[in-house]
């Protein structure tokens, strides 16, 4: 696979957007997996990646969704596992295989673990199999602060997820669109080519405008499209908010 970077970067430019659909259904079980495919199939074209989290993960599992994995893979959409992985180097490193070999692109990990013998295998496994991680930096839930802003050495620990997610050269980081001086504080940070994902925008208030301002890059968004009515609507108003200045 190319860098996750480069690939949301080209289809960014060839479709005008960037959205990364949370491919988030509800409701029952049965259905989740059909709607989730016409879901993507709506919109594929207005969208730079597609974002799986546990609401279909855990009902159907990674085996289960590999023809949505070939959907998006001949949409040529990114999918990335939303797991917020979070465990010792051997699981990780575990975890990554198994969505690695069955058609995700990328996935997102908590750099709260640390290094050595945390993300270590889990980041030469992504390396090895050519795969794109992405670092939680700061999230965009009310008591985000409580945990990613606690304070320590002086300063909120987001700072130091920024600094480790640069130095480990990760993908990206996952920064809350609901902060976008956090978002402008993280920028400052990574390394150009690492891209800032940014959830939060429409259902929990966050505002695209604000975030890309910031420097956000991309921005994940779920039930704002997932519950509309017409999907493909939705995400072009996004889109047209998500607008860069000069784009
Ligand atoms: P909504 O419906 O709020 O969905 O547009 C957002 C999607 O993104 C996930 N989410 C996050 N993922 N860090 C993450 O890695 C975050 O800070 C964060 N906030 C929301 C959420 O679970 C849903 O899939």
């Amino acid at each position: 696979m190319r860098l996750l970077g480069e690939w949301l970067e080209s289809n960014s430019r060839k479709s005008g957007s960037r959205i990364i659909l949370a491919v988030d259904v509800g409701g029952p079980f049965e259905t989740r997996l059909d709607r989730a495919a016409s879901l993507i199939s709506a919109v594929s074209e207005r969208v730079v990646a597609v974002k799986v989290n546990w609401h279909l993960l855990l009902p159907y599992g990674v085996l289960g969704l590999r023809d949505l994995a070939g959907r998006c893979s001949d949409a040529g959409l990114p999918l990335i596992a939303d797991m917020k992985l979070n465990d010792i180097g051997a699981t990780n490193a575990e975890a990554a295989e198994t969505l690695f070999s069955n058609g995700f692109d990328a996935l997102i990990a908590n750099p709260f673990v640390g290094y050595k013998e945390g993300m270590d295998d889990l980041l030469e496994k992504s390396r090895a199999m050519r795969k794109g991680v992405i670092m939680l930096v700061y999230m965009s839930h009310a008591g985000a602060k409580e945990g990613y802003g606690l304070r320590t050495g002086g300063e909120p620990l987001y700072l130091s997820f920024a600094r480790k997610t640069r130095k480990w050269g990760a993908d990206g980081a996952v920064v809350s669109s609901k902060s976008p001086s956090v978002i402008r504080e993280v920028r400052s940070i990574l390394k150009k080519e690492q891209v800032i994902l940014s959830p939060g925008v429409g259902f929990q208030g966050g505002d695209a405008k604000k975030a890309l301002a910031a420097g956000s890059d991309y921005l994940i968004v779920g039930r704002s499209i997932v519950e509309s009515k017409d999907p493909g609507r939705s995400v072009e108003a996004l889109s047209r908010e998500a607008r860069r200045e000069g784009e």
